[in-house]
């Protein structure tokens, strides 16, 4: 498996793989992602051409934020979010940010776990900020490796 930048040839791969997920994107967000400046959009593939799943995020300041990840279907448990999420986490932190966002449905137990295992804690939880269906969302961070990071806050309800 390699983990490269996403290109615009990935945009339909990438399109059809949002399609089978909850909260999925349209084309044009992705499309988005891929201009925004301040972003990273990556992707894992075993083969050329066979793409394992995708990530992206974008950073200001200190502060860096995970928008996606998404691992196909019948490609999960084998490590792929693992390794693209470690590469995004290597990314910012190279660029010296300090600390790494994400929100994520409080249902969504995957998730939840991948997200422990990457070092991530939670700091609040946002009510009923998702819709199809209904689900709060946990606001999780991690330090960046070499960075200073203070959970000052403690758990807050936004
Ligand atoms: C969540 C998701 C990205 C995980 O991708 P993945 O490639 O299967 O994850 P990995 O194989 O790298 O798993 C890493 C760790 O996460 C945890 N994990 C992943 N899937 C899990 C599951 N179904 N049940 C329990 N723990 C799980 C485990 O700790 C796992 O390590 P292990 O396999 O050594 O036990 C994938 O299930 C997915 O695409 N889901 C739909 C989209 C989604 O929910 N995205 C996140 C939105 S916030």
């Amino acid at each position: 498996m390699i983990v490269r930048h996403l290109v615009v040839e990935d945009l339909d791969c990438v399109t059809a793989l949002e399609a089978s997920v909850l909260s999925a994107w349209k084309r044009e967000q992705v499309v988005a992602e891929l201009q925004r400046q301040a972003g990273i959009s990556l992707v894992a593939e075993r083969v050329a051409g066979e793409l394992l799943g995708w990530c992206c995020g974008f950073g200001i300041g200190r502060e860096a934020e995970l928008l996606k990840v998404t691992v196909h279907s019948g490609r999960r448990r084998a490590g792929v979010a693992c390794a693209l999420l470690q590469a995004l986490q290597q990314f910012f932190a190279a660029k010296g940010m300090e600390q790494l966002f994400l929100e994520v449905r409080s249902q969504n137990v995957p998730a939840l776990a991948l997200y422990a295992k990457l070092g991530f804690s939670e700091v609040g939880v946002r009510r009923n900020y998702y819709k199809y269906p209904v689900d709060d969302a946990h606001v999780l961070a991690c330090r960046l490796a070499g960075s200073p990071y203070t959970d000052e806050t403690s758990r807050k309800t936004f």
